[in-house]
């Protein structure tokens, strides 16, 4: 009999990808699943998972977490976010409700620099004072694990300004962020009429700054027709993996501008969005290994119609993610869960493609698939329960919060009783 710090027990169904790369083609739905489960922690890390009988006949624990009967998956890793933000721009949503679209707000004075003007104004304690009750929700709804972009700061200062809230904030808080500088999100309103001007400072300062201060991992461009076009931002890209951050980027979200082309160029993490994604970007993102990264709730939050052709690129070769894009403008939500029913029924994917596509795949476009996003012997145990009757309820049930416990790193941070009203 060998001792573990934790069992968890009584899983009514434990479903979760399998491996520490990438899930595309068959493999992205083939999800293990054991009815009756239980998981042994020893410290931080997963030591058993299986049959309860089984995991009970090697290991004992002094504490035993009875999961109810739920179903336990990987904590959600939200690999999109802009989390950092005073403000919020309900104005805009009413303005989109009667018709404006999300450009025209933006080009009248609204969108992202309309949060810039927030975040400028607030001192550090007031956007981490903000942050951290959004990691809070966030947690509450089962996700462990968030990549975090800065991007309304817009200057040298304030965009160092908002790392260093992430820095803080993954201090204090079990939700562990991944860092992005996001710089390169729009041009700050002074800068519109010279816009070459802000990327050179980009260019020359705010990145290798950024880079020096250690507080971010990846950087990030917005590259779409009316911010940031491709020979701008294959120059920024390309200056930030020169300084050792890995690449995220916003591309084919609005317009199809050949995006995806340039992420699959620059050997990007992810590209992200690409809901007017070509053919030959699919092709080009499969050839090069770079993980979409798919918001499939934006699109409504911005009532256009275009999405993401999610099948065309699993049939592809690509290995999604699922993110919420959690903003104050384009998408106002941290519900991974409503999420993962969205792509069921816009993306048409199982809810074991959803499941592999919100943790596993996720997990390894932020670096992190060897530590995260499986409930697999050696893997961190990160672990959400759920008030569901097993992995197809995870789509199909939708509209309330199902998430019971939540466990990070092998420590029970969110526990709250079965319920019947959510
Ligand atoms: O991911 N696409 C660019 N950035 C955000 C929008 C942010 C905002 O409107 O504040 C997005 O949709
Ligand atoms: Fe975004």
């Amino acid at each position: 009999m060998q001792s573990a710090d934790l069992l968890i027990t009584n899983i009514g169904e434990l479903a979760t990808p399998e491996g520490r790369t990438a899930r595309s083609g068959a493999a992205l739905a083939a999800t293990k699943r054991v009815k009756g489960a239980a998981i042994a922690v020893v410290g931080e890390r997963i030591a058993a998972v299986g049959p309860e009988a089984e995991v009970r006949a090697e290991w004992q624990a002094a504490r035993e977490v009875d999961a109810e009967g739920g179903l336990a998956i990987p904590g959600f890793v939200d690999s999109h976010t802009h989390p950092v933000f005073d403000g919020t721009r309900e104005d805009e949503f009413e303005m989109r409700v009667a018709g404006k679209t999300y450009v025209e707000i933006s080009q009248a004075g609204g969108g992202i620099v309309s949060s810039v003007r927030g975040v400028r104004a607030a001192s550090e304690e007031q956007l981490l004072a903000k942050l951290l009750p959004r990691l809070d929700r966030f947690l509450a709804l089962g996700t462990t694990t968030v990549e975090a972009k800065t991007g309304y700061g817009l200057s040298h200062e304030d965009e160092l300004k908002c790392l260093r809230v992430i820095a803080a904030a993954n201090k204090l808080h079990a939700v562990e962020l991944v860092p992005t500088f996001l710089g390169a999100h729009d041009f700050p309103l002074d800068f519109r009429e010279r816009k070459s001007e802000y990327v050179d400072l980009l260019y020359e300062e705010m990145l290798p700054a950024v880079a020096e201060s250690g507080l971010a991992e990846y950087c990030d461009v917005f590259t779409e027709s009316h911010v940031y076009n491709l020979e701008q931002s294959r120059r920024l890209m390309q200056r930030g993996r020169e300084l050792g951050l890995g690449i995220r980027m916003h591309v084919d979200q609005l317009t199809s501008g050949g995006g995806a082309q340039l992420a699959a160029e620059l050997g990007a993490a992810s590209a992200d969005h690409l809901e007017c994604v070509s053919p030959e970007g699919i092709e080009a993102l499969a050839a090069a290994g770079v993980i979409p990264v798919l918001c499939p709730l934006v699109p409504l939050f911005l009532r256009v119609e275009q999405e993401a052709p999610a099948r065309r690129m699993i049939q592809g070769g690509l290995a999604p993610a699922l993110a919420t894009d959690f903003n104050p403008g384009s998408c106002y939500t941290q519900s991974m869960p409503e999420v993962l029913t969205w792509a069921a029924l816009r993306y048409g994917m199982s809810a074991g493609e959803t499941l592999t596509a919100a943790t596993l795949n996720a997990a390894v476009s932020l670096g992190r698939g060897e530590r995260l996003g499986s409930l697999e012997v050696g893997k961190q145990a990160d672990v959400a329960v759920l008030q569901l009757d097993g992995l197809a309820f995870l789509t199909y049930e939708f509209g309330w919060n199902p998430v019971r416990k939540v466990f990070k790193a092998g420590r029970l941070v969110l526990d709250r009783a079965r319920t019947a009203i959510g």
